[in-house]
């Protein structure tokens, strides 16, 4: 039994020694797939059984998340208990179950782990491969498990994903029967699909009877993982469940453990509730505040960047004036984007030349960085360490560093190529690259971006077949190296917008950049999606003048200013414009809207997060519940009717002040503000913040 936040993961042995079987889920356990019996000479009892993983060779009609081969070239292996069960205590707390599991005929041994921790509501599970034979094993698949969600006639899916500008557009699919297969193949997460997916099983396995009503059950599976990825939702005709795996793409690449190696699949975490999106994007957000954990408020800071300002034509004497106007708006960190190094006046050169460009800006970016400085802010840069120019010193010193398939001629994408970080010395040098970057402690926020996805990265030219996976585990460990080395760093990571953005990226990052689109309308659309799955506060959004790329509706789309400051204060509040063409008042409304922020920033980030309507509608809003405040963000189309929200999760005898009301008319019971809602007061023509403090 592993216990969680709100309820307990439930295992049991599988008989015949194949492995754990599950067994119960939700707040009394209950909740788990029942395995339906053999119902005639053609099943046997494994056939049909929840298994926590299964490898083909198995007995299993759900699929199998590990697929091998041995030296002779035969597929398969039929994994068995090779030792004790071990339930043990993590130092954090965490309950930790390992399984061990043995194909002596092969030699291959796998250690499936499973993790809870009281702090969340989130099952961990991955595993760990070892080659105990005296031969290479190909590992066809190699996925760290399986959640078998109860559901007997299939399934609703929930997927985030879409394109460039799009990304986190939530799309359903209705799953009967048959097998869901979503991932990418680009070497990054990629813009079409993020690695996360909600399952809401059909008929009444959907439903649970709680405090007298009926309440819907839905599941949120996960992939931390950042390169190629596969997940499959398999929906066996009259089986009890939908089975859910993912691990690394097993339709790209093929890994292989020598003997006497090791590897550590990625983990797949799920999650259950009871409850609607917003309580399953809640159980996802307190996951990752604890994969956060350790990173404190001051990296999320308010950014200013100039890549809309200045594009690639970065010169440190209009980079301070703009950092001017940025701190004079209240910016708590200037970041100088793509443009600032060697040869870089435009897209198609110098990538992987990362030194200042001296010809522009003869003095270095020193005097930039001491203004920056002395204005009050913290210095950022924006690097692009896994691409390399054709035209480049480094590509022109080392053709053979970039990703291709050997032999074939390389093709460029926005003029560049990407270096296979699966080379030691790539990885070195990209190391040894960041740290020289950072070593003077100029630079405090790092934008590390990645603009060109790898599909064509196929069969390495070290050999072997697993280049995403050895790309992926180098990003890790750069990561990992800079977090240790430079902890005051704040690291935001970005991929042309939202293509690589993922569980393990949360873990190693501060930020993350949602999408290269900042018009209003488009934009608010994006955070709904990503709201729904990963957290505000890492949400990074920047007020631009920029319209939207893609609302067709521009008839009601407000632009205004505030508009746009409302929208980037429902996560990580950033300004992308360029400043210097505001004019003096625009910069005083703008400076007094960043300290609204300010003054709610700890809720938006901390909060409870609910969604009130979703942007299509005429007016929608968003609600952060923290302990001693609620705040409440609301945007409407032009000339759309008053809106009135009910609040969620309120303390119904509580008192509830809006702020700003100094006579204290407007204070609400938690009662009055759920069952009758409160009426937006729109603080500007189309948007509104709303603050009520818990009195
Ligand atoms: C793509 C990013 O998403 C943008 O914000 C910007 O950094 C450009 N790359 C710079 O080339």
């Amino acid at each position: 039994m592993l216990p969680t936040r709100s309820g307990r993961y439930m295992v049991g042995l599988a008989p015949r020694g194949a492995g754990l079987v599950a067994v119960g889920w939700g707040p009394d356990g209950g909740a788990a797939a029942v395995p339906v019996a053999a119902t005639s000479s053609f099943e046997a009892d494994l056939d049909l059984l929840p298994l926590e993983a299964t490898a083909l060779g198995t007995r299993n009609v759900h699929g199998a998340e590990l697929v091998v081969r041995g030296a002779d070239g035969l597929r398969g292996a039929r994994l068995v208990l090779s030792g004790e069960v071990v339930l043990a205590q993590d130092d954090d707390g965490a309950t930790h179950l390992v399984c061990p599991l043995a194909d002596d005929v092969l030699g291959i041994g796998v250690r499936l782990h499973l993790r809870t921790h009281p702090g969340h509501d989130v099952v961990e599970k991955w595993a760990e491969l070892y080659n105990a034979s005296e031969q290479p094993i190909e590992l066809l698949r190699a996925w760290g498990g399986a959640f078998a969600i109860p559901a007997r006639g299939g399934a609703s899916v929930g997927l985030l994903g879409g394109a460039w500008s799009r990304e986190f557009t939530p799309f359903d699919v209705t799953l009967g029967a048959g097998t869901l297969s979503v991932g990418s193949r680009q070497g990054i997460t990629s813009h079409t699909y993020a690695p996360v997916v909600t399952v809401v099983p059909a008929g009444t396995d959907g439903v649970v009877r709680s405090g007298g009503a009926d309440v819907g059950v839905r599941y949120g599976v996960a992939l931390g993982y950042s390169g190629s990825w596969r997940m499959t939702l398999d929906a066996v005709p009259f089986a009890d469940h939908v089975r859910v795996a993912a691990g690394p793409d097993d339709e790209s690449g093929i890994l292989t453990l020598a003997p006497g190696e090791r590897l550590t699949t990625p983990v797949l975490a799920g999650v259950r509730v009871e409850g609607d999106a917003d309580d399953l994007a809640h159980a996802w957000h307190e996951y990752q505040a604890m994969l956060a954990r350790t990173r404190g408020p001051e990296h999320r800071p308010v950014v200013y960047n100039s890549w809309f300002a200045t594009t690639f034509d970065v010169r440190v004497e209009h980079q301070l004036q703009l950092a001017a106007a940025a701190a004079q708006v209240g910016a708590e960190v200037f970041v100088v984007d793509d443009g600032w190094f060697r040869g870089r006046t435009s897209d198609r050169a110098a990538l992987g030349d990362w030194e200042v460009d001296l010809h522009r800006n003869p003095d270095g970016l020193g005097p930039l960085a001491d203004g920056v400085r002395a204005l009050g802010m913290r210095f950022g840069l924006w690097v692009e360490p896994e691409a390399v120019s054709p035209d480049s010193d480094l590509y022109r010193a080392h053709p053979e560093w970039a990703h291709q398939v050997a032999g074939r001629p390389l093709e460029t994408l926005r003029n560049q190529y990407v270096l296979n970080l699966g080379r030691p010395e790539v990885e070195e040098w990209v190391l040894g690259t960041l740290r020289r970057l950072l070593g003077d402690g100029d630079v405090t926020y790092l934008k590390w971006d990645m603009n060109r996805s790898i599909a064509d990265g196929g069969q390495s030219v070290l050999g072997g077949d697993d280049w995403s996976w050895r790309h992926t585990r180098a990003y890790y460990r750069i990561l990992d190296a800079l977090r240790a080395e430079f902890p005051r760093v704040t690291v935001e990571a970005c991929a042309g917008g939202g293509g690589r953005i993922d569980l393990a990226v949360l873990a190693r990052t501060d930020v993350v950049w949602p999408s290269d689109e900042t018009g209003p309308r488009d934009r608010l659309a994006i955070q709904h999606g990503f709201l729904g799955a990963l957290p505000a506060w890492t949400m990074s959004s920047w007020v631009t003048d920029l319209p939207d790329l893609l609302d067709r509706d521009r008839e009601g789309a407000p632009t205004s200013l505030e508009f746009r400051f409302v929208v980037a204060m429902a996560g990580v509040l950033g300004i992308g414009a360029d400043l210097l063409a505001w004019d003096a008042a625009t910069r005083e409304r703008a400076s007094s809207l960043v300290d609204l922020y300010r003054s709610i920033r700890t809720v938006v980030h901390t909060g409870r997060v609910r969604r009130h309507g979703t942007p299509s509608d005429a007016a929608c809003a968003v609600q952060y519940t923290g302990a001693d405040a609620v705040v409440v963000l609301a945007w409407r189309r032009t000339g759309a009717a008053d809106l009135t929200v009910r609040l969620r999760d309120l303390d119904p005898d509580a008192r509830y002040r809006l702020r700003g009301d100094d006579v204290g008319t407007s204070t609400f019971t938690g009662r009055e503000l759920i069952t009758d809602g409160i009426a937006i007061g729109w603080t500007w023509e189309d948007c509104a913040v709303m603050i009520l403090d818990r009195v």
